[in-house]
């Protein structure tokens, strides 16, 4: 059974996971018009990831006896000028989720929670994961600086980024 504040913190993730997968929703639909169709990919891929996560949450809660809440989202901004910003503020996001992530980590252990610590493993090793990934992309895009055949082959490459099945048509 889940204490209140280990209930209250899972359900601040869950909202948290929610709002990122509508941030990277929002950021695939800005690619989208600005012609980054390899960004697009990659954001609605990463968008889906982020909604899995939502519902890893709020399954755990309803299973460990507690209530999930499915609450209000609120609308993100998404007004980039570069494919940088994009890419610095997708890091400075996943980097308040870690923050976030380590902060329930904490309580469990004062707590005393050892499942609860447990279930949020799986988080520290995926934030882990996707941290190195946006570091990857923004020290390629670095590189490229602002060169546009260099940033073409950049937003191409993205739609095998994160799916290495995905095949590119025009090759
Ligand atoms: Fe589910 Fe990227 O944090």
């Amino acid at each position: 059974m889940l204490n209140t504040k280990i209930e209250n913190a899972l359900n601040e993730q869950l909202k948290i996971e929610a709002f990122s997968s509508q941030y990277y929703l929002a950021i695939a639909s800005w690619a989208e018009n600005n012609g980054l169709n390899g960004t697009a990919e990659f954001f609605y891929q990463q968008s889906d990831e982020e909604r899995m996560h939502m519902l890893r949450v709020l399954k755990f809660i309803n299973e460990r006896g507690g209530t999930a809440i499915i609450s209000a989202i609120k609308q993100p901004d998404v007004t980039f000028k570069s494919l940088t910003e994009v890419f610095d503020s997708f890091l400075n996001h996943e980097q308040m989720v870690t923050q976030k992530v380590h902060d329930i980590v904490a309580i469990c252990l004062d707590e005393r929670d050892h499942a609860t610590n447990n279930f949020m493993q799986w988080f520290v090793s995926e934030q882990i994961e996707e941290e190195a990934l946006v570091r990857t992309l923004i020290d390629k895009l670095r590189l490229i600086g602002e060169e546009k055949s260099g940033l073409y082959f950049f937003d191409r490459d993205l739609l095998s980024a994160k799916n290495p099945n995905v095949t590119v048509n025009n090759e």
